[in-house]
């Protein structure tokens, strides 16, 4: 087998192991048993406006395939924030992506974790938290606050393996999409979308 092609799957290998070890240690909030597919990475991605020129918030990198379709997408490590709740994931993230602004903290407790980008605008959100491990409540108040760091129309993309959005309608507050079903990725995910005016 060519060198290369052994070091890719020796990698790929490794992320995956380090993925089931993270599902072992906190299974409600790693979610899922295997690491987003690349192909979903890239669709969560593609919702992000690099000509706007603001940063991005990522919520739940875990292993950093998504991180990576972001910086693939034109932004620059410096312009992208990633917040990782697991501090075994968050040294391998820094490790490993040098130069994003990862921070090890609680996604739901918003404010605290951003510390200086507290008052930032973001381009886009992209999150990968299993929101369905959370209460409802918990759900609308995280998707609430992300959006008020968006500009009117700019998307909040999620990604779930249930059948329905992960946060309850509410046409007054914010319009929801069915963004796209990915087949390629175990399980088949569910993306949706959530944005303001
Ligand atoms: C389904 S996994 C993400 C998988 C990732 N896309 C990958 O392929 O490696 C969910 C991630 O969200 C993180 N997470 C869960 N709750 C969180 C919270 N409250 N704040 C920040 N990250 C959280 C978990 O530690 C885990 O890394």
């Amino acid at each position: 087998m060519e060198l290369r092609l052994k070091e890719r799957l020796g990698r790929k290998f490794d992320e995956e192991i380090r993925f089931f070890k993270g599902w072992i240690d906190g299974p409600k909030q790693v979610g899922a048993i295997l690491p987003t597919s690349s192909v979903t990475a890239r669709r969560m991605a593609s919702v992000i406006d690099p000509s706007l020129g603001l940063p991005v918030l990522e919520l739940g990198p875990g292993t950093g395939i998504i991180t990576k379709a972001i910086l693939k997408r034109g932004i620059a490590p410096k312009d992208l924030v990633s917040i990782e709740f697991s501090t075994d994931f968050y040294q391998h993230l820094v490790k490993t992506i040098p130069g994003v602004n990862f921070i090890n903290g609680d996604a739901f407790d918003l404010d605290r974790t951003l510390g200086d980008w507290k008052d930032k605008m973001f381009d886009s959100v992209i999150c990968a938290i299993p929101l369905l491990s959370f209460p409802m409540e918990k759900r609308i108040e995280l998707l609430e606050s992300l959006l008020d760091r968006l500009p009117p129309g700019r998307p909040v993309v999620q990604i779930t393996y249930g059948p329905v959005s992960p946060v309850v309608a509410n046409p007054d507050r914010y319009k929801i999409k069915h963004f796209d079903f990915v087949v390629r990725n175990i399980p088949p995910a569910q993306l949706w979308t959530y944005t303001r005016g």
